[in-house]
């Protein structure tokens, strides 16, 4: 995919309000680095904004799964040439990436989890409720299974415990045997007819609160398809391991389990003495960001040090 082929919208937003970026660079103390890695680079704003403070002996490393976002990534930061270079893979394979590259230690990680607007308002990538397209979620399109493989083969149970753990959702088995059901005439293949699917199952008292119904379902299915949750848990240790002393990590996150995960290791590296927590509460977006940008609303930013 081509700059010119995304909405002018979508480039507009992702290009202004990389979340939270102010705080990500004062917190991580971004001017002074020489080895920063951005390790969600997506279309490249953090890294950007990142490449502008750095020092100008300074190299970023920007890794992301999704091919097509580095692609936008790759030509946004053209103006940086010879100061960075960008890695398709899962940041799960922190460890080979930074070894591969001959890099020991670095300054800076920033992790900013989850699924750009770019990759949600492609309808085509099938991630979002509110658009048609086919059920795919998988940020890594050579990964070999997608949520259409998900919600017409696994189980009634397995359903449901997806939905449960990684949503979240109270409705969970009704709507697991929903599916199950409906996909015995034909297999659920769009996002329109799961979303109505969902909507349908879930009883109608649930249905009016502030968020659409589909909204935990879809960010399960997202989380399993891509197996979100493993990944990071494997990055972080890697991360905080390859850290160097002073250095600094920080990490966006966008819901409870995911924020949940990032609270945990830094407590528990922070009791055996190997990092110290810069911001004990997390931070969050200011009042302006949040009306400006309306998906960093749910956004937490946390920092820690190297000791
Ligand atoms: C919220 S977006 C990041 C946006 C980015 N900071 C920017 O400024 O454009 C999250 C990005 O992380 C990527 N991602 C999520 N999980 C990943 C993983 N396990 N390995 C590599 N990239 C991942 C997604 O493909 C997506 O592009």
């Amino acid at each position: 995919m081509v700059i010119s082929e995304i909405s002018n919208e979508v480039m507009k937003e992702a290009y202004h309000y990389p979340v939270m970026y102010r705080e990500v660079l004062e917190l991580l103390d971004v001017g002074k680095r020489k080895v920063v890695v951005d390790c969600t680079t997506g279309i490249g704003s953090h890294s950007y904004k990142l490449l502008e403070v750095m020092d100008k002996e300074g190299f970023l490393i920007g890794i992301d799964r999704d091919q097509h976002s580095l692609n936008v990534a790759k030509a946004r930061l053209e103006p940086f040439k010879g100061r960075f270079s960008l890695v398709r893979d899962n940041f799960a394979n922190l460890d080979k990436i930074l070894s591969d590259l001959d890099i020991d230690k670095a300054d800076v990680f920033l992790f900013d989890l989850g699924i750009s607007t770019y990759q949600l308002s492609d309808s085509a990538r099938g991630f979002s409720f509110l658009k048609e397209g086919p059920l795919d979620m998988r940020m890594d399109r050579d990964s070999f299974l997608s949520a259409y493989d998900l919600v017409n083969n696994l189980s009634e149970g397995e359903l449901g415990n997806i939905f449960k753990k990684f949503g979240e959702e109270r409705h969970s088995r009704r709507v697991a045997r929903f599916l199950v059901e409906a996909r015995k005439s034909k297999p659920i293949s769009t996002t329109n007819q799961l979303r109505d699917l969902i909507i349908q199952a879930i009883p109608g008292k649930a249905r009016g609160g502030r968020i659409n119904p589909a909204t935990r379902i879809f960010q399960a299915l997202r989380i399993a398809v891509n197996r979100e949750l493993e990944s990071i848990e494997v990055a972080l240790s890697c991360a905080i391991s390859r850290l160097a002393s002073g250095g600094r990590i920080g990490v966006i996150s966008f819901h409870s389990l995911e924020d949940r995960i990032v609270k945990h290791f830094y407590r528990d590296y922070a009791l055996k003495n190997i990092l110290k927590i810069i911001n004990k509460k997390p931070l969050t977006p200011t009042e302006k960001e949040r009306g400006e940008n309306s998906p960093s609303r749910s956004a937490k930013l946390r920092v820690a040090e190297k000791i």
